[in-house]
């Protein structure tokens, strides 16, 4: 259900009110799926599968055409080289595919196969294209940053005619066992294998061969080049000037049930298998980043976004893949019992998963993981392409948006009825609908008359606007920026070369391609302060479209046969898109003014392996029903494991209006969201949190205070995510890679390292909630304090009512929070803090804390107060977390400012009978004081806890409380 297009907003009213009229009677919303491919719709999916059936149906005697031939194998710099012959027909032709086994010094491995006549620029395009002959093997340069320095210790440890053995890893345990004819090659840890390219002989690089003209009524009877060439799928033909070019190879994970990763899709977190029966798809995962609006649920159909990383475990062991590939990437998954390989752990042992990846064009560009712990996973994929941008502190905050807020006293009556209520809230978003006719850097010249004026209320508060700004240019004349677009070439061009026209939001349009460089030069420019008027420092970005959507294009997208900037074919780029659009508009936000030197926030709804490192996502137009709100965790939980943490979904659902039940309940969720956005479509009805009526009012705001509370805990978190990639939403497997029970859930999970384990309620009418618990520690109810009755690997059951989700403390860490309630998070930036410690079975906790200005990079040069605190023989002390000496740090205007904030409160859950006592000594630098405790002893469930008051210990310094 697209909607009014540019409307004024007396117009957009109206259809607004029509449009919820039709809400009432109309049919139930879902994508059209037909106007997405199924992969025997994709010629090149197509083809494969039909290739992994032929070879299964020859199980025994099928045997892979692919030969590898290392002249004289050696390792330089890490490297192996060497060239792969593909048997192309019985007379034993062979065409040369070049390739390159690297070991880096992270322990990642890596596998490249080109195409040695397509490298020479040795082959025709049809046509007369303009394209670029090569394969495209340009995918890292986007998508990597680092991680690739070689593995100088790595050596080939045997070697005969049938294969080559290197040994490699931090530890000199990991071995790939390369074997030559057929091509394969099985990674090993400790002599076990665990990942297995080629095993079932699918390798498959469809060379390039001259489309043969012939005869109407005569075939190719050796092959079936019946989706070779030019392809039509819903009216529009690919013209495919370099015919079938696809790659694909099987990858095995031995021993391994559980696969995870591959976003963005709405199946469980446990990838299911794909070649049908019972409680199976029947369709390959796919990855083509597209415009699926009303997405359905449990599906392997693409979204809007795509990270080809893809994650096994087993108990205690993690390893893990990247395929990098931005063309149409599909990848079956399937899971067969016992092993076939005889050097696996696991011939008994239950499944294998046996993955199939198919790419449309491009190079074979693969990263293996050997793990073996699940942080051992992720933190190598963040080394490669990078992690969480430090956000802005305020992201991380509530914010509010609609589709639209359609004027500057619309907004500013929006701010002050939240104040009113004394609800939080950061954020206020613009949507389209305050441009002037959807031009972007254009304000509607009617209702958005003084855009600063409105700036400066909403920052009178610390309060930041949104604006949107999409990669299609309206093509109109008197509109500057169109006519710089196409007078400097800077559009994403047609097949023929011309700037390729299609329609969006504004009608006819153009595409910046931000490919190319001197289109993010020009980008950056256009976000100026004084370019840009209206926009000022508290004025971020929102990147929406840039899958790119294209309203009548082939499956809501451009055409394949599209050329970008150095004439690269979209379809080798298409995933890439999104990224190269998103990462233009964060490095313009940097630039706005000479000097000023800011974090930028930019949220994208399309990405790929890399975007984390621009800002959030957020997972597009879903429903306002309870499936979504389910679905949104295991997806934002999915992003995290594959290295994009920052990440949400729309609050309470994009399409339809929530019943107040489900409004509630998803507050409630997305206060644990990375990313924490309400936002809806223009035919909704308003629902911002001050209209709900009680008892609804009441419970949203609670979740939103429970949100600002924490909000140092997040800040941590995000810290964490930025020093090495890891997760915020962490899922059982990634917390407890021991416990098997957990490999599978994906409803529940622990924010980050502050042992809160968060069950979020999606169901209707219900008020109870079972939460799988994974260890035997103590767990605590979060807000009553009560000993959780826990049995580890079980579910236990705890009460939801309509006002609460379960929420437990797992005893063993110490949580800093602001509890002073706030409107928004900069009015808490020098608020004190209370920490809250949560006492393990043994007596100890641990936690951490990170601040910094929340705004600037200074704490690339120290500015910030990083603190570890521990609870250990009944002495609770924080220390700096990194051993600096923190005196030396010549504070900067924020970090003194700090000094002066304290630590006001310790509120200790679990606290034995011997703490029992009326006040405790801080000492803190060669000087001490006391402070008091109120002791309250265990009553029925509620465990015994002490409340420590008026402590007064900065923040910043070392500290130290004897309890006993
Ligand atoms: C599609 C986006 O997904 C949605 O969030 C937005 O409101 C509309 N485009 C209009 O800009």
């Amino acid at each position: 259900m697209r909607s009014t297009m540019g409307l004024s907003w007396k117009w957009t009213a109206l259809f607004s009110l029509l449009g919820a009229i039709l809400c009432l009677i109309g049919p139930a919303l879902a994508v059209k799926e037909h106007e997405f491919k199924k992969c025997h719709q994709a010629g090149f999916c197509n083809r494969n599968r039909a290739l992994a059936d032929l070879a299964a149906s020859q199980s025994s005697t099928w045997v892979s055409p692919y030969k590898a031939v290392f002249e004289s194998p050696s390792l330089e710099d890490g490297k192996i080289q060497g060239v792969i012959l593909k048997t192309i027909n019985a007379a034993g032709d062979t065409v040369r595919l070049p390739v390159t086994i690297s070991f880096l010094e992270s322990g990642v491995a890596r596998l490249t196969i080109d195409e040695e006549r397509r490298q020479n620029k040795d082959i025709e395009l049809r046509h007369g294209s303009a394209a670029r002959k090569e394969r495209y093997n340009e995918a890292a340069n986007w998508s990597v940053v680092g991680g690739l320095e070689p593995a100088l210790k790595a050596e080939i440890v045997h070697q005969d005619d049938s294969q080559i053995n290197v040994k490699y890893g931090p530890e000199g345990n990991f071995e790939a066992v390369i074997r030559l004819s057929p091509f394969r090659i099985d990674f090993r840890r400790d002599g076990v294998s665990h990942i297995e390219l080629n095993e079932r002989g699918l390798l498959n690089v469809e060379h390039w061969r001259p489309k043969v003209e012939r005869p109407e009524g005569e075939e190719n009877t050796e092959e079936d080049e019946s989706t070779w060439w030019d392809e039509t799928f819903n009216g529009h033909t690919d013209t495919k000037p370099r015919g079938p070019e696809s790659v694909a190879l099987d990858i095995s994970f031995h021993g391994y049930e559980h696969v995870y990763g591959i976003p963005e899709h709405t199946g469980p977190l446990s990838l299911k298998e794909t070649r049908g029966g019972e409680g199976n798809y029947a369709e390959p995962y796919r990855m083509y980043n597209a415009d699926v609006f009303e997405y359905i649920l449990d599906s392997p159909m693409t979204l809007y976004g795509s990270i080809p990383f893809m994650q096994a475990h087993r108990k205690d062991s993690s390893v893990g893949l990247l395929w990098l590939n931005a063309a149409d990437t599909w990848v079956d998954i399937t899971k067969v019992k016992g092993s076939t390989n005889p050097l696996s752990l696991t011939s008994g042992a239950p499944k294998n998963t046996q993955t199939h990846w198919i790419s449309e064009s491009g190079i074979i560009d693969l990263f293996v993981f050997l793990g073996p712990t699940p942080q051992d996973i992720t933190k190598k994929y963040g080394e490669l392409t990078g992690t969480t941008a430090m956000p802005q502190e305020f992201a991380l905050g509530y914010h509010q948006c609609r589709w639209n807020y359609f004027s500057e006293d619309d907004v500013k009556d929006v701010d002050r009825r939240f104040d009113k209520a004394h609800i939080p809230y950061d954020v206020i978003w613009l949507d389209i609908e305050y441009t002037d006719e959807i031009k972007y850097f254009t304000w509607d010249p009617h209702s958005f008359t003084d855009p600063i004026t409105m700036g400066k209320q909403l920052d009178s508060h610390g309060r930041k606007l949104v604006t949107i700004i999409d990669p299609h240019i309206k093509r109109v004349d008197n509109y500057p920026i169109n006519e710089q677009l196409l007078a400097l070439d800077l559009a994403i061009h047609d097949k023929d070369g011309k700037a390729y026209e299609g329609s969006c939001w504004p009608g006819n349009s153009n595409w910046i391609d931000c490919f190319n460089p001197k289109a993010r030069e020009w980008w950056k420019g256009l976000y100026k302060y004084d370019q840009f008027k209206g926009t000022m420092e508290n004025t971020f970005i929102w990147n929406d479209m840039n899958e790119p959507s294209v309203f009548e294009g082939p499956e809501t997208t451009m055409p394949k046969d599209n050329l970008h900037w150095d004439n690269w074919e979209h379809r080798d780029v298409h995933n890439l898109n999104g990224m190269t659009y998103h990462h233009s508009t964060f490095e313009a936000l940097k630039s706005r003014k000479k000097g000023e030197y800011r974090r930028p926030f930019v949220l994208t709804r399309a990405f790929f392996s890399g975007s984390q490192r621009f800002g959030a996502m957020w997972t597009g137009d879903n429903l306002a029903d309870w499936g979504h709100l389910q679905t949104s965790v295991t997806m934002l939980i999915n992003q995290g494991i594959s290295g994009f943490p920052f990440s949400g979904a729309d609050v309470a659902g994009f399409f339809g209006d929530p019943e107040k039940d489900l409004l509630a309940r998803w507050y409630q969720t997305a206060a644990f969201y990375p990313f924490f956005r309400a936002h809806a479509h223009i035919d909704t009805r308003r629902r911002e949190p001050y209209l709900l009526g009680e008892p609804y009012t009441a419970i949203v705001t609670a979740a939103l205070r429970l949100r600002y509370s924490l909000l140092p805990a997040w800040y941590t978190a995000f810290f964490h995510a930025n020093r090495d990639g890891s997760p915020i939403l962490r899922p059982m497997f990634w917390t407890h890679p021991s416990a098997e029970g957990g490999l599978a859930i994906d409803d529940q999970f622990f924010l980050a390292s502050t042992g809160l384990l968060v069950k979020p309620v999606a169901e209707k009418d219900k008020y109870s909630a079972d939460i799988w618990i994974p260890d035997d520690e103590v767990y605590y109810e979060y807000d009553t304090y009560n000993v959780a009755k826990t049995e580890q690997g079980k579910h236990v059951t705890f009460d939801a009512p309509i006002d609460r989700i379960p929420i437990l403390m797992r005893g063993g860490h110490i949580i800093p929070r602001r509890d002073i309630p706030r409107r928004s998070s900069s009015l808490m930036r020098f608020d004190p803090y209370t920490l809250v410690v949560s006492v393990s079975k043994d007596g100890q906790a641990e936690g951490e804390l990170y601040v910094d200005d929340g705004d600037s990079y200074e704490y690339q040069d120290g500015q910030y107060i990083h603190r570890q605190f521990s609870l250990k023989d009944d002495v609770l002390s924080s220390v700096d977390a990194e051993g600096r000496d923190t005196r030396k740090i010549k504070p900067g205007k924020w970090l003194k400012a700090m000094q002066n904030v304290h630590i006001d409160k310790i509120i200790i859950v679990g606290a034995p009978a011997s703490w029992d006592r009326e006040a405790v000594q801080i000492e803190s630098d060669g000087r001490a004081w006391a402070a008091q405790v109120v002791y309250h002893a265990a009553d029925k469930d509620r465990a015994a806890f002490a409340t420590v008051t008026h402590v007064k210990a900065r923040v910043g310094d070392d500290w130290s409380i004897k309890l006993a």
